[in-house]
């Protein structure tokens, strides 16, 4: 069991974003960085299930919010809508060897929290080194 200390400094990083019945209405959400976040986020809702990545493309900065959404081979993909890279909604990474800023999502009591992981932003993926 984590210690009290550990739960709270865990739960100070989560941020309530709303309703898991009002979020799962929309395919994505642009959650600005106004409500306490380093960038703006987007948040996904893909077959029942909820990812939250940087809302600008690793790229050039394209809205990923406006992409389309594909299944390759069980993959979900976010294809930016400026130059068509995809980007894997789970880790980031991208068949060109760009990284998107990846963030935590979890569900609580009926509720969507997401936690920034800006670390990630710290140690992009090496191009040419996907595996
Ligand atoms: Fe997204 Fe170029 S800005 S692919």
């Amino acid at each position: 069991m984590a210690s009290d200390k550990e739960e709270k400094s865990n739960s100070a990083t989560w941020r309530l974003i709303g309703p898991v019945t009002e979020l799962s209405k929309k395919q994505c959400r642009l959650i600005y960085s106004s409500q306490g976040y380093d960038s703006d986020i987007c948040l996904f809702y893909v077959r029942g299930e909820f990812y939250a990545l940087d809302a600008r493309c690793a790229h050039s900065g394209g809205p990923l919010c406006e992409g389309d959404i594909e299944d390759a081979d069980g993959v979900l993909q976010v294809f930016c809508p400026w130059h068509d890279y995809d980007f894997n909604l789970r880790s980031g990474k991208s068949s060109t060897g760009l990284q998107q800023q990846v963030h935590e999502v979890k569900l609580e009591d009926g509720s969507v929290y997401v936690r920034h992981s800006s670390q990630l932003s710290l140690q992009p993926f090496p191009p040419g080194q996907e595996s």
